[in-house]
């Protein structure tokens, strides 16, 4: 029997609520210690735990057919993939922010500045339509620390209870774009996952119903 792949994250902020999503939706899964992928008991699904920045190029290759990741990181990646549903979870935004001591009062106060971030296309697209001018420093994690050691004056990252950035003495200044979870899918299945994602997403909808 064909199995369709799904991808979650690995851990994080999406983590326990895509195991929430597939137990709600009646799907058993065993997660074993390594963690890196599981096949479910009691539906035609393949669960691979990834990091949720590499999800859009894996559904974009087809290494997974279907993945649960922020809509921020489908904007940012642009991959060519399909947004098939809503979750109704892991809701965030992406958001500016400085050190506490600093004295902010409007955009242009971030005028040449250096802004360290994992999204650089969605940074420098917020900053060129307001005529800002910043040095955009790309890593890939920790971004909330680059202020602290020297490496930027401000950082734009996720933020959700906003504790991460608390915890590095950083404040909220800007917000870029809201997000959440969406389950998205690789452009090509072939008739037998396309079957199988369809139920998942009939069980998905019913899931969302009862809860409103
Ligand atoms: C985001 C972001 C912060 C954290 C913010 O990480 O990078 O680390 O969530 O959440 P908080 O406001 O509740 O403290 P993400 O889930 O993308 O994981 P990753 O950075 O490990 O990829
Ligand atoms: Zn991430
Ligand atoms: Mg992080």
């Amino acid at each position: 029997m064909n199995k369709l792949k799904i991808a979650i994250q690995k851990s994080g902020r999406l983590y326990e609520d895509s195991i929430k999503l597939l137990k709600d939706c009646s799907i058993e899964i065993n997660i074993g210690i390594d963690k890196l992928k599981t096949t479910a008991l009691n539906f035609p699904l393949e669960i691979l735990f990834l990091r949720d920045d590499d999800i859009p190029q894996y559904l974009e290759d087809g290494v997974a057919d279907i993945g649960i990741v922020g809509k921020n990181l489908l904007l940012e990646k642009r991959k060519r993939i399909k947004i098939k549903e809503t979750l109704g979870f892991g809701k965030c935004r992406l958001s500016i922010a400085v050190p506490k001591s600093l004295s902010y009062n409007k955009i242009q106060d971030l005028d040449g500045k250096r802004i360290a971030t994992s999204y650089p296309f969605l940074v420098r697209e917020f900053f060129e339509k307001r005529y800002i001018n910043a040095e955009i420093h790309e890593i890939s994690g920790a971004v909330e620390i680059a202020p602290g050691i020297g490496l930027a004056d401000c950082i734009c990252d996720l933020v959700s209870s906003g504790s991460t950035l608390f915890m590095n003495g950083l404040k909220e200044v800007e917000t870029v774009l809201q997000s959440e979870a969406v389950l998205a899918s690789h452009l090509h299945l072939d008739s037998t996952q396309h079957i199988i994602m369809e139920k998942f997403l009939f069980r998905i909808r019913a899931v969302k119903k009862a809860k409103n």
